[in-house]
C-alpha cells in the first residue's frame, strides 16, 4: 500500500532544512529556509503526480484532479514552518503523509470523484511574527492589511518579510478560496501529547481544537539604581510580572482542564546593576471550554490588577489573536474510524491540545483530524519522535479516509 520507506526518506530529508546543532530545526516563515523547503516539498508533489502551484500568501499547493470537474475539492496537508529549535515531526507528518497518499493513489490508479489538493500551509506556528495560522487564514480570507503590520523582533514586518521573498503584500486576498468550492479539510498530524502512548494506541481520532489566546503583556515600573533605591522605595517591573506569572500557573491550575504559558520574557533595560524598568511576556491560555478560558481570563486579569495596584506598576495588554474552539466534523470522525476499521488499526478519540490550521479552515469548511502517537509525548523540543510504523499507520488511515471523502470511483 503506502511506501513507508519513501515517507521516512522525505520526512528525514525536509527535516535537515533548517536544522540546529540541537538536531532540532528552526524553520520560520519567508526565510531562506522556508523557501528551500518549499522548493523540496514542490519536487516531492512533481513526483507524487501532482500539479504545483504557489498562492499569494505562500502556500505551496499540490492538485490532484478528480473524475467529476465540476465537484468540490477535499483539501488536506499540514504546515511546512516550525517553532524555534523545534521537532521534524510537526506539520511535516501530516504534508509529507498527504503526499505519500496521492502518490500511492496514482500507482494504484485509484480515481476519485473530488479533486484532492495537499496544502503545504505557510507559518502555521506563528513563531516569526506572534501570530499564528498566517496561511489557512489567507485561504479563508480572515487577513487584514493591519495583520501584515505585526513585526518580527528584529522589527521587520509581515509585509516586508513578503516583499523580500518576492511576495506582493497587496494581493493577500487572491489565495481566497470560496466556501462553494470546498468539501472538506482533513489533517494528519502528530498528537504532541501522552494520551495515546498511554493507551498503547498508533491512532488517534480528534473531537475537536481548543481555543487560543495569545497577549502581549508589558508591565511599566520604574528603573533605578540597584545600589541606591531602597527595596521599600521601588516599582520593580519584574518582580510584579514574576508575580503574575505565578498567578496565571495557580488560575490555570484550578480548573484542571485549561493551560496557560507565559512562553517569552523580555527585561529592559537589561542591566545587572538596574531595577527592572518594564517587562513584555506573552500569555497563551487554553480551554477546550471557551467559557472556561474567558473565567480564567477574567479571573487572571483581576489579579493582574491587584499586583499593579500593590507594586504601583501598570500594564498594557495587547491582543494577539484570540481563536475560539474548533469542532471535528462527525461525518470525518465516522469516516476516520472506518478507516481505521479497514486499516485494522484501533483508535481512541480525544481533543487537540495544539492548535492547527483547521481552525481556520472549520470557518469555511466541516474539519477533520488523525493523530500519530507521540513519544514520550514530546513535541516543540528536538527530542519530538514518532515511530516508522506509527507514522506510516496514520498515513493509512488517512488513504482510507481520503478514499472515502473524495469518493472512489475506481
Ligand atoms: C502550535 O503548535 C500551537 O499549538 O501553538
Ligand atoms: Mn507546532
Ligand atoms: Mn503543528
Amino acid at each position: 500500500m503506502i511506501n513507508k520507506e519513501r515517507l521516512l526518506h522525505r520526512l528525514l530529508e525536509l527535516g535537515k532544512i533548517g536544522r540546529n546543532q540541537s538536531g532540532g530545526i528552526t524553520r520560520h516563515a519567508f526565510t531562506q529556509e522556508d523557501r528551500s523547503a518549499k522548493d523540496l516539498v514542490a519536487v516531492y508533489m512533481q513526483e507524487a503526480g501532482l500539479q504545483v502551484r504557489e498562492d499569494a500568501v505562500g502556500n505551496l499547493i499540490g492538485r490532484r484532479e478528480g473524475c467529476d470537474p465540476n465537484a468540490a475539492v477535499v483539501l488536506t496537508g499540514s504546515h511546512i514552518d516550525s517553532v524555534c529549535d523545534g521537532g521534524i515531526y510537526d506539520g511535516a507528518l501530516g504534508l509529507l503523509g498527504a503526499i505519500e497518499v496521492l502518490q500511492t493513489l496514482n500507482e494504484q490508479h485509484i480515481e476519485t470523484k473530488h479533486p484532492i489538493e495537499v496544502y503545504a500551509f505557510n507559518d502555521e506556528e506563528g513563531s516569526r511574527f506572534s501570530f499564528s495560522m498566517f496561511g489557512s487564514r489567507g485561504v479563508i480570507g480572515n487577513l487584514s492589511h493591519k495583520d501584515l503590520e505585526m513585526k518580527d523582533r528584529n522589527g521587520i514586518s509581515v509585509a516586508e518579510a513578503m516583499k523580500a521573498q518576492g511576495y506582493d503584500p497587496n494581493k493577500i486576498g487572491e489565495a481566497n478560496r470560496s466556501q462553494e468550492s470546498i468539501k472538506a479539510f482533513i489533517e494528519l498530524h502528530i498528537e504532541q501529547g501522552k494520551v495515546l502512548e498511554s493507551k498503547n494506541l498508533s491512532i488517534g481520532i480528534v473531537s475537536g481544537i481548543v481555543n487560543e489566546l495569545w497577549l502581549k503583556c508589558s508591565v511599566y515600573g520604574e528603573a533605578g539604581h540597584a545600589g541606591a533605591t531602597p527595596m521599600t522605595l521601588r516599582h520593580d517591573a519584574l518582580v510584579a510580572a514574576a508575580e503574575m506569572v505565578q498567578v496565571v500557573e495557580r488560575e490555570a491550575k484550578s480548573t484542571g482542564t485549561t493551560v496557560a504559558t507565559v512562553g517569552r520574557l523580555n527585561v529592559q533595560p537589561g542591566g545587572i546593576n538596574i531595577i527592572p524598568g518594564t517587562v513584555e511576556f506573552t500569555l497563551d491560555l487554553r480551554d477546550t471550554s471557551q467559557e472556561v478560558s474567558d473565567k480564567v481570563e477574567r479571573q487572571i486579569f483581576k489579579e493582574f490588577d491587584r499586583i499593579c495596584k500593590d507594586r504601583g506598576v501598570s500594564l498594557k495588554t495587547d491582543i494577539l489573536q484570540r481563536i475560539p474552539p474548533a469542532p471535528c466534523a462527525k461525518e470525518f470522525q465516522i469516516a476516520a474510524q472506518k478507516a481505521c476499521v479497514a486499516s485494522e488499526l484501533p483508535y481512541f478519540s480525544l481533543p487537540s491540545g495544539a492548535g492547527h490550521d483547521a481552525m481556520q479552515m472549520v470557518n469555511i469548511c466541516p474539519i477533520g483530524m488523525i493523530f500519530v502517537r507521540s513519544k514520550d509525548g514530546i513535541s516543540h523540543n528536538p527530542a519530538e519522535w514518532s515511530s516508522p510504523d506509527d507514522c506510516a499507520d496514520g498515513v493509512k488511515v488517512l488513504y482510507y479516509t481520503l478514499l472515502e471523502l473524495a469518493v472512489k470511483v475506481s
